[in-house]
């Protein structure tokens, strides 16, 4: 996750872009830079570590321009270093970058077969050194970035100056945010309404696929195939800009979009994308362990789940997944050789809590997989493992679900590894799956529109039944957790193996089916499920992947076709249609969607 900010102004733009890291600092701090355009010509100025380092390298050279760019950084290729601090540099170019470049190894090879030359290990380089390339070709600044556009696969948001171009900064974005800060004869570019926050509070935020040109006084903005388009502008308020909703009209709506971007920080938090490795602190010896405990309230519960099925499948390690409520009175048998692991996303739920203190006075080490990393429970566990979504405002969990889903896939990637279960090439194969993971999802949440057709009818129903096999149980439970706690229609979940033994009862027709089936070791069995409900009237809303579509039975009332993708990220990827569905059935019925009745963000009491 890194920062950045990007200014053409009418007066220095040092302090400015200074300011502006130093608010985006809560993103990233292991190194910093700026760069400027300095009597036509690109001057910048990096240092490793945060920005208090960056203004001690500026005090003693000042970077003496009106136009400039910056960026603070969260290592993900390359590790923290002056010479892998952004802007890098190449040719007439120079720019900033937010996120990950999948395709960068094959990129840098084809690049480097054409002689240019790399200077740090980044991904971030190649876009640098392709942009030059085109510029070499005679384009155009706006027609050379869309053609390195075209290039990339993975996720961006970037900021650019040219040599040669003194009232320019470009930016692009696609899977990482980007906002336009529209000011008085100055414009800015940044991650968020905070980077622009103290300079103008007008800003647009750009959608998926955008790219932009800024000058003095207009951004000229266009879409993914290069035609001109308008971003509505908002006025926003600065102090509330952590928590804006941007053009979503719900924060609910906003956290599931943010969701590939916080599952994309959290994953490379916990992996060495260079080494394609897991790394996870807290010096657990996971061959030492005889289980792992398991304690948590009510979707971070379900992250659990899903976090037992991915580490007993993958490292042999027993799990045991309790909801801390039950766990702490009921006097469980505990073993001083396993480790406990409280899932919380405020990190204060009481009850949560109160599991992880039981644990601890039996003398396991704990691990706190949290958000909100000033939390007690964070403060109160041995080791702290937090998810980076960003801020959750939406009563109802999203990004938070998925960043802690992504985090216990990678931890069961590690833990297999380090169990010898898998060997070091597997362990590599699957954590560029997991790399792949926030690309998916960012795809499947372009099913909304698939969903939100889906919602008219569902919002008619009484009870909706939610069925899943292995990994696609817990995702199940998920969904009619969402759906009820937000559109107040009654929904279980069951696995799809149960419904034989009791939920059948309920299947008439006006019980829609939502059946989450990809195209895995259990598909077969799914699809004879969903034929056994067809058969007694039910409306089957089928969410699988393109070839699940291909092989599923006649008959469903509705198809919903995500990306294929590894079974690995299968409940990262799936998640965006049962969240849709939950928003769109409490959109329809007009529900409070971001503050249900009854319910609270943080349950500090039991
Ligand atoms: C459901 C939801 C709640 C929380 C639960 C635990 O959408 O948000 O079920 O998951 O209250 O909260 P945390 O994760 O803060 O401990």
């Amino acid at each position: 996750m890194c920062g950045i900010i990007g200014i053409v102004g009418n007066s220095s733009v040092q302090e400015r872009l200074i300011d502006s890291l130093k608010r985006l600092e809560y993103r990233g701090y292991d190194s910093a830079g700026v760069a400027g355009m300095v009597d036509g010509k690109l001057q910048r100025r990096r240092a490793k570590g945060k920005i208090r380092a960056l203004e001690d390298v500026l005090a003693d050279a000042p970077l003496n321009a009106t136009v400039g760019i910056g960026h603070t950084r969260w290592a993900t290729h390359g590790a923290p270093s002056e010479a892998n601090a952004h802007p890098h540099k190449s040719g007439r170019v120079s720019l900033v970058h937010n996120g990950i470049i999948e395709n960068f190894a094959e990129l840098k090879r084809e690049l480097e077969a054409q002689g240019r030359v790399f200077e740090s290990q980044t991904d971030t380089e190649v876009i640098a050194q392709l942009l030059d390339s085109e510029l070499d070709k005679g384009l155009e600044p706006l027609a050379a970035l869309k053609a390195t556009l075209d290039r990339l696969t993975g996720a961006y948001a970037l900021a650019v100056l040219i040599e040669g171009e003194d009232e320019l900064v470009m930016g692009a974005r696609r899977g990482s945010p980007l906002v336009v800060g529209y000011g008085e004869g100055e414009m800015f570019i940044g991650s968020d309404a905070l980077a622009v926050g103290p300079f103008t509070n007008k800003i647009a935020y750009l959608e998926e696929g955008d790219y932009v040109a800024i000058d003095h006084a207009t951004a000229r903005i266009f879409d993914e195939t290069g035609k001109a388009v308008e971003r509505k502008t908002q006025v926003v308020s600065a102090s509330a800009a952590l928590v804006e909703k941007g053009n979503y009209r719900h924060f609910m709506e906003k956290e599931i979009h943010d969701q590939p971007e916080g599952c994309q920080r959290t994953i490379a938090a916990y992996v060495d994308a260079l080494s394609d490795t897991t790394t996870i602190p807290g010096d657990i010896d996971f061959t030492k362990l005889d289980r792992i405990q398991i304690v948590a309230c009510g979707t971070a519960y379900i992250a659990g789940l899903l976090g037992k099925y991915m580490i007993e499948q993958l490292a042999g390690l027993p799990v045991d997944v309790e909801i801390a409520s039950e766990f702490r009175y009921r006097n469980p048998a505990i073993s001083a050789q396993s480790l406990a692991i409280a899932i919380s996303q405020s990190g204060e739920t009481a009850d949560t809590l109160a599991a992880l203190r039981h644990c601890k006075a039996a003398g396991m080490k704990s691990a706190a997989l949290v958000n909100a990393v000033q939390s007690t429970i964070a403060r109160e566990a041995d080791v702290v493992w937090p998810i980076h979504c960003g801020p959750e405002i939406g009563v109802a969990s999203t990004k938070a679900f998925t960043a802690q889903v992504s985090l216990l896939t990678t931890l069961a990637v590690a833990a297999a590894r380090a169990r010898g279960r898998i060997d070091a090439a597997e362990e590599n194969r699957l954590v560029r799956v997991l790399l792949e993971a926030p690309r998916l999802m960012a795809e499947s949440i372009n099913l909304e529109e698939a969903v939100r057709n889906i919602a008219l009818e569902v919002s008619k129903a009484r009870d909706v039944l939610y069925l899943g096999r292995g990994p696609m149980y817990p995702l199940a439970l998920e969904g009619a957790l969402k759906l009820k706690e937000i559109s107040y229609i009654h929904a279980e979940g069951y696995a799809a193996g149960e419904l034989k033994h009791g939920p059948i009862a309920l299947v008439d027709e006006a019980t829609p089916i939502v059946i989450l089936a990809p195209f895995d070791s259990y598909f077969e069995k799914s699809a004879s499920n969903m034929s056994e409900v067809m058969a007694r009237g039910g409306q089957v809303i089928f969410i699988t992947d393109p070839d699940g579509a291909r092989h599923a039975p006649a008959g469903a009332k509705v198809v919903v076709t995500a990306p294929k993708c590894d079974p690995l990220i299968a409940p990262l990827v799936m998640s965006a249609p049962i969240q849709l569905l939950a928003y769109y059935v409490a959109v329809q019925k007009g529900a409070d969607v971001d503050q249900p009745r009854n319910l609270a963000k943080s349950v500090t009491v039991e």
